[in-house]
């Protein structure tokens, strides 16, 4: 008897498929409840290294390891049954060679379950990209800002603003997708910039304040529910969660200081003593 599941996930090349089709709908998730939420809607989970602003309280992704990384990814993949979970490499997990990133990936993969990985930068990890494509592992590639090299840009500013800059952005963008990436998240890039990669590069591009030409589109989903201290500027908000969490947890703490805590009679049917 076979002891696979009958849900069929969203795999990578459904993804690929979807290039200028139906837009690809991308939010990101670290737990499995939210996960379980997300996967509702959207057609691909990313376990973002955002991660390590959002859980662990860092500046920047630079600290995030594999480890957190898996962790996350297992819980995701555990929350989720329909999307294509795609999990972040960290700074530091692939950069060095294409070995390295090989084995990085292949611990994501084997570890998480998940269906692909992402990294980021365009002409520089083209190679990469190729390698662990044509090794059985799907990649999803980030050009724009891209804010694992935080240190060497020195700012989180939008890339390509003035049309003197685009160039070296396309050139990224289109050696990610000869590599044979399966999508690209096109990420901080000039709204022109952003609709231009689109047109010209044959895989879908998920944007993130890029340009609603993109072919999908994803948000960190702390930051669309208005639960992120510093949200960047171009983040639309679809919820305020903030201030109910605050109430809930102000609640709890009123009720318990005033000794109004509710004991277990009242789901027991115990009387007071
Ligand atoms: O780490 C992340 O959440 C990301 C998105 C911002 C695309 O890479």
């Amino acid at each position: 008897m076979s002891v696979q599941s009958t849900i069929r996930r969203k795999t990578a090349p459904d993804i690929r498929a979807r290039k200028g089709g139906d837009p690809i709908v991308m939010l990101t998730s670290y737990h499995a409840h939210t996960a379980s939420l997300v996967d509702r809607y959207c057609d691909v989970i990313l376990v973002g290294d955002s991660l390590g602003n959002v859980m662990h309280g860092f500046e920047t992704t630079v600290p995030v390891t594999l480890e957190m990384m898996i962790l996350q990814g297992h819980a995701v993949m555990r929350g989720s049954q329909h999307a294509l979970v795609v999990v972040d490499m960290p700074f530091g997990s692939y950069e060095a060679s294409k070995e390295l990133a090989f084995h990085s990936a292949v611990r994501i993969l084997k570890e998480t379950h998940c269906g692909a990985v992402k990294l980021e930068g365009g002409v520089r990890m083209a190679e990469t990209i190729a390698f662990l494509s044509e090794r059985g592992i799907p990649v999803m590639g980030h050009i724009g800002l891209t804010p694992q090299s935080i240190n060497t840009l020195g700012s989180f500013r939008a890339q390509g603003r003035e049309e003197g800059s685009w160039a070296p952005i396309e050139a990224d963008a289109k050696a990610v997708a000869d590599a044979g990436a399966f999508s690209v998240v096109v990420e901080a890039v000039a709204e022109p910039l952003g609709r231009k990669i689109t047109e010209s590069i044959a895989i879908p591009t998920i944007g993130i304040g890029a340009s609603a030409a993109c072919d999908g589109q994803v948000l960190v989903l702390e930051d669309m529910l208005g639960l992120s201290p510093k949200p960047p500027k171009f983040v639309k908000r679809y919820g305020e969660l903030g201030p109910g969490i605050e109430a809930a947890i102000k609640g709890y703490a009123e009720e318990v200081r005033s000794r109004a805590f509710p004991g277990p009679e009242h789901v027991y049917g115990m009387k007071k003593s």
